[in-house]
């Protein structure tokens, strides 16, 4: 025991430890008994983050890059326990860091301790969380099975519908024109250094700058920011009321950091890392792509926002919301922090949640996505075992029709449900349409034969609401009104 407390005197005299950090952990902080709670958000994403350079460092150890190994690479991990385990808590470790990235950010924003003097540290924090999105996005590839590598391609793709700078912007995600080896490479390259690296210097700026201008105190209304008489009033609030920031004030960051933590440890521990899917093939398209759940409502929304805006809505969307982030504290940099002064930031906040959350749903339900998993059309929907509308709901299931089109409750819903095609359409309509396709419709010409197609006119037709008593008779020659 002395010669413990020997040698880390001899260390601290020649390091300086407890001169220099000593004062970091006593520093007064301004006393927040009932809004103290809202402050621990910060600190549990530092720490959730440090769980993910640790387990990330860990699979980087057993992990190939290179589109020929990386898939079975990650099988490998995944076949091992300690290699699941650290998958499981790489994985949620990263929703559990957009979470409370997330948090941390409303509320910084909510109680407007963005303000003066602390407008570099909401900057910094914005770029941590641009940071934070990109290491989401990136990961997400490196997993090289189906989805991971669809995501990407479709990513790429839309990036290249921006207007301008699209196609470069498409050839730098892809690292070519296609998937492949170098996108693999890249992705890897900015996941593990390039991207960790620029948080490690955003971190130290953001660290530094909540030491130096102090942790803001709770936003009360009617005390307005006022930047010539604004650091003299908090040093005299910490003298007057300050406690030392270890323990009076850390320890619920403590506390919390180490529930998010055990978390994320039996999350992965019970749940365990997703599953992988089928290794990546270019050639297979029936991966229907679904980025993980963080993204899932942006993917939702340009997949349903009309064709024509999703060009503006790439390129406009991040670039509105990186603008949003500069000028917060640059416009509003002084003034009322408290959110009841300010409501139209809860009106923002609110909206934004409810939107995600929407669009979430909708992700979750992929409308967009073909249902490959459809099965054949029931006799007791289809009504008959034989002839044409038997053989026409046969057709429509074996051409693909019903990944898209759902019939009475069976299908997909991509495109608009049939189960009453026959009162909306004439014969000569629907054969129009499958001859024609449409933007999100593939075109049927030349793909099946007149009786097949007559068939799958008698099946439509006889798809209506209001049964007939009898199945209509084809009387309109198909092949005819398709040419126009
Ligand atoms: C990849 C998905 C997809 C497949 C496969 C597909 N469709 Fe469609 N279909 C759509 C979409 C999307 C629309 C809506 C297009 C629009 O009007 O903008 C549509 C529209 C239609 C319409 C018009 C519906 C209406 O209410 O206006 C008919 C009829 C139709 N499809 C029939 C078929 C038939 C028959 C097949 C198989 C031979 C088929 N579709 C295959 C996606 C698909």
């Amino acid at each position: 025991m002395r010669l413990l407390k020997q040698i880390w005197c001899w260390f601290d005299e020649i390091t300086g430890f407890s001169r220099s950090l000593g004062p970091i952990l006593s520093h007064p902080v301004p006393r927040a008994r009932k809004t103290r709670w809202f402050y621990v958000f910060g600190s549990a994403t530092l720490v959730i983050f440090l769980t993910q350079v640790v387990t990330g460092i860990a699979l980087s150890s057993a992990y190939v890059t290179g589109s020929g190994q990386a898939y079975d690479s990650l099988r490998f991990i995944n076949s091992t326990t300690l290699g699941r385990i650290i998958r499981g808590i790489h994985y949620f470790g990263a929703s559990a860091m957009i979470i409370l990235i997330g948090l941390h950010t409303i509320r910084v924003y909510l109680m407007g301790s963005y303000k003066y003097p602390r407008q570099m540290n909401w900057l910094s924090g914005a770029g941590l969380l641009l940071f934070t999105l990109l290491m989401a996005f990136t990961g997400q590839l490196l997993r090289w099975d189906q989805i991971g590598f669809w995501t990407a391609v479709v990513a790429a793709e839309q990036a290249g519908r921006a207007p301008i700078i699209g196609s470069w912007l498409g050839h730098f995600i892809l690292a070519g024109n296609t998937a492949g080896g170098a996108t693999l490479s890249r992705f890897f390259a900015a996941h593990v250094f390039f991207i960790p690296a620029l948080i490690f210097v955003f971190l130290a700026v953001h660290l530094y700058l909540v030491l130096f201008n102090g942790i803001s105190e709770p936003p009360k209304a009617g005390r307005p920011v006022d930047p010539r008489t604004y650091r003299r009033w908090y040093h005299a609030l910490l003298e007057r009321e300050g406690v030392p920031f270890w323990p009076e004030a850390a320890w619920r960051d403590v506390f919390f950091g180490t529930v998010v933590v055990l978390s994320v440890f039996v999350l992965a521990l019970v749940v365990g890392p997703p599953e992988l899917g089928k290794p990546p093939d270019p050639t297979i398209v029936d991966a229907s792509p679904r980025p993980d759940w963080y993204f899932m409502w942006y993917f939702a929304l340009l997949s349903l926002i009309p064709k024509w805006s999703e060009r503006w809505v790439i390129i406009l969307g991040p670039l509105l919301f990186g603008l949003f982030l500069i000028l917060v504290p640059i416009l509003g940099g002084r003034g009322e922090r408290s959110p009841l002064r300010r409501p139209w930031s809860i009106l923002l906040v609110a909206s934004a949640v409810v939107v995600i959350a929407h669009y979430w749903a909708v992700g979750i339900r992929a409308p967009w996505a073909p249902r490959l998993e459809a099965e054949p059309l029931p006799p007791k929907v289809v009504g008959v075992t034989s002839g044409p509308i038997a053989d026409g709901a046969r057709v429509f299931y074996d051409k693909g029709c019903e990944y898209c089109h759902m019939v009475s409750g069976y299908g997909g819903i991509r495109g608009p449900d049939l189960s009453d095609a026959g009162d909306r359409m004439s014969p000569a309509q629907i054969a129009t349409r499958i001859f024609s396709g449409a933007e999100n419709m593939p075109s049927y010409r030349g793909e099946l034969t007149s009786e097949e197609l007559n068939s799958l006119l008698a099946f439509l037709s006889s798809r209506r609401r209001v049964q007939l008593p009898k199945p209509p008779v084809l009387n309109e020659a198909p092949r005819q009104t398709a040419e126009r």
